[in-house]
């Protein structure tokens, strides 16, 4: 069994607003804030990669987790849109914090990505196989956006967020609960071909964001023991607020705080879940030790959540 240690989380400086995007396609700040939910998003420079990104939030959960590089043993990233395919981020990312011989890993399951990692980690880490895991969620979705398609260049941004995950002590309370992850195997969301860009289906994907997620989610908070009601945080991926209201109603949440980083930083896909919740957490919104439930779903179709104790 492990917990979440601490938490770090990378943007980078270039803000991009919706009055930006209305020079650019034919669409308007209206339009988005009512459909999407978004405001402004973050956009890479040119030459920042998603290792880059990836490293320098990992480099401050690193920071704050007390632990050093020699402690961590596996690094695993979640991501979808890094274009270098070797060696893959987890490895640049053990590189430049000076991680000498960890397990490293990339993990493509779009925008559940977070939840999938942080699963692996902790089975890894039950099992014996590694000890302190670094967690990331990072993408460049800029890199694969058509700047030309109003239906799909409102949505993305960049950006990354990391934590470190380390073994429970003995008769502390699950850190990382029971994962529920699955998939319902679909076209509706493609990043295919050469050159690839983001495609999708966005009313099918709204459709079944909004009717399929909200059972699963109520599973993972019931395999982790956690009553919806207890819960100090939701962080789902942010996709869309209409989606995220729509989820949390189904939940039937008390006094949970409802992640809405969406609103600054736009659709990050892996990094979404991750940046919010050190955003919630480096603002001093969710107690230490209080119950979060993390909710991913996108590309593939795929989903991962699972409830955690907030560092
Ligand atoms: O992160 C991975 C998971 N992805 C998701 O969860 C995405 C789920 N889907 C969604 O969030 C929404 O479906 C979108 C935000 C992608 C789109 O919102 P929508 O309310 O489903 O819009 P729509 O595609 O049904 O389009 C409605 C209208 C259309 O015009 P007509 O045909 O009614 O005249 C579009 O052409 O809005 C038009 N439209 C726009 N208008 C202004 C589409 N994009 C824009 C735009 N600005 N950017």
């Amino acid at each position: 069994m492990s917990k979440i240690l601490s938490l770090g989380h990378y943007q980078p400086s270039r803000v991009l607003t919706n009055d930006d995007l209305a020079q650019m396609v034919d669409t308007n700040d209206e339009w988005i804030r009512d459909r999407v939910g978004i405001a402004t998003r973050r956009i890479a420079a040119p030459d920042e990669t998603v290792a880059d990104m990836a490293s320098a939030a990992a480099e401050k959960a690193l920071a704050s987790s007390g632990l050093t590089a020699a402690d961590i043993d596996l690094v695993a990233v979640a991501t979808t849109s890094s274009i270098d395919r070797c060696p893959n981020v987890a490895a640049r990312v053990a590189a430049k914090l000076g991680i000498a011989a960890p397990a490293a890993y990339d993990l493509n399951t779009a925008c559940s990505g977070f939840s999938y990692v942080l699963a692996t980690a902790d089975h890894a880490i039950t099992a014996g196989a590694a000890r302190n895991a670094l967690v990331i969620g990072a993408e460049k979705l800029s890199d694969i956006t058509d700047w030309t398609d109003r239906s799909t260049c409102i949505i993305f941004g960049d950006g990354a967020g990391a934590a470190v995950v380390t073994a429970d002590a003995a008769g502390e309370k699950a850190g990382i609960g029971p994962v529920v992850w699955g998939s319902a195997p679909s076209e509706a969301i493609r990043i295919e071909g050469w050159r690839p860009y983001i495609q999708q289906e966005g009313q099918s994907v709204f459709r079944w964001a909004t009717t399929a997620l909200a059972p699963l989610a109520l599973q993972a908070c019931e395999r982790a023991g956690v009553a919806p009601t207890e819960l100090a945080a939701f962080v789902p991926h942010q996709a869309n607020t209409r989606i995220i209201d729509g989820i949390a109603k189904r939940l039937g949440l008390a006094d949970a705080i409802i992640a809405k980083d969406i609103i600054e930083s736009g659709n990050t896909s892996a990094a979404s879940v991750p940046l919010a919740l050190s955003k919630l957490v480096e603002r001093g919104e969710v107690p230490s030790g209080a119950p979060v439930l993390l909710f991913g779903f996108g590309g593939g179709l795929t989903y991962a959540g699972q409830v955690v104790r907030c560092p």
